[in-house]
């Protein structure tokens, strides 16, 4: 397949969704998709019509990590030396700082393999929906490596210590239901469900305060490595940010329905009539 089409991208009212197109190599991340990947990223975070991005893979495959011979044995001579160091960075760049922090939530949609790098694409997500037989592995030990770049900070922060060291020595596939119970997922669900399940949730977050999503976001991941009385600062300097990007909208029309008992925040619940 021509290298223009390893990754495609749909919009459907707000609803975003970045499909990797190598299904023929179970999606594995060539030089060319992390180009697409780095373009297509920077590109979206300017872009307000994204309320929600989805990250899934075409066929039978998420991602079968780094593609092993386009990535990293054929970039390994010296007269591939720029095509390798603008490789890494834009792999790196796509996947632990504008996917991590993109303005919108994001949901990875995990429908088949995801093995090794394709790890780093769903920590960075905020929302990682699995199928149950979806099948995960960190299979570096496997070809005599470990999981280098930022696999491992990634996996340290988003699997229990105790998990992500026995699945990186052992090399030991899982699956998505085995994800969701060690809370690498969010959820595992019937594969026949799972596109229903993520749709639900992007809906859902469609219906959402975009600015609200978005301070959520960065409060949750950012005041996670401050102490207290930073955590606090910066929530309080936030929920500042908060008020003026929205015009007070949080007082005026979300707290001023419930009072008005037009709304039960507490069941998400909104009188429609
Ligand atoms: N890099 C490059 N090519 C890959 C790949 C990868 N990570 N994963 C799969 N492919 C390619 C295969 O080379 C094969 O290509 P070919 O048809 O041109 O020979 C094609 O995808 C299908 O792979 P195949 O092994 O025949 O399919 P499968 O369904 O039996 O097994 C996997 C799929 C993903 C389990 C197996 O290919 C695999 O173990 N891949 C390596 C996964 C990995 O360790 N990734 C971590 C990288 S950081």
């Amino acid at each position: 397949m021509a290298d223009e089409n390893v990754v495609l991208l749909e919009e459907d009212n707000g609803i975003f969704t970045i499909t990797f197109n190598r299904p023929e190599k179970r999606n594995a991340m060539n030089p060319a998709m992390h180009q697409q990947m780095h373009k297509l990223l920077s590109d979206l975070r300017y872009n307000e019509r994204v309320r929600v991005l989805i990250i899934t893979g075409a066929g039978e495959s998420f991602c079968a990590g780094q593609d092993l011979k386009e990535y990293f044995y054929l970039l390994a001579d010296e007269s591939t030396k720029e095509l390798r160091e603008r490789s890494r960075e834009q792999s790196n760049q796509w996947r632990s700082h504008m996917l991590r922090l993109f303005p919108a939530p994001t949901i990875a949609m995990v429908n088949g393999y995801c093995f090794g790098g394709a790890f780093s694409v769903i920590t960075s997500c905020d929302i990682v929906v699995a199928a149950e037989d979806a099948t995960f592995g960190l299979s570096e030990i496997n070809f005599k490596t470990a999981p280098l770049g930022l696999v491992s900070r990634d996996i340290s922060e988003k699997m229990p210590q105790r998990q992500a060291m026995y699945y990186a020595l052992m090399g030991e596939p899982f699956s998505g239901k085995r994800a969701a119970e060690i809370g690498l997922a969010t959820m595992a669900v019937p594969k026949e469900q799972l596109k229903a399940e993520v749709r639900r949730i992007a809906e859902a977050l469609r219906e959402k305060d975009p600015i609200a999503l978005k301070v959520t976001k960065d409060v949750l991941k950012i005041s996670q490595r401050m102490d207290y009385e930073e955590a606090y600062a910066y929530s309080m300097a936030l929920a500042g940010d908060l008020t003026y990007k929205q015009d007070g909208a949080w007082m005026k029309s979300g707290i001023g329905e419930f009072i008005e008992g037009k709304s039960r925040p507490g069941l998400n619940e909104k009188d429609t009539h």
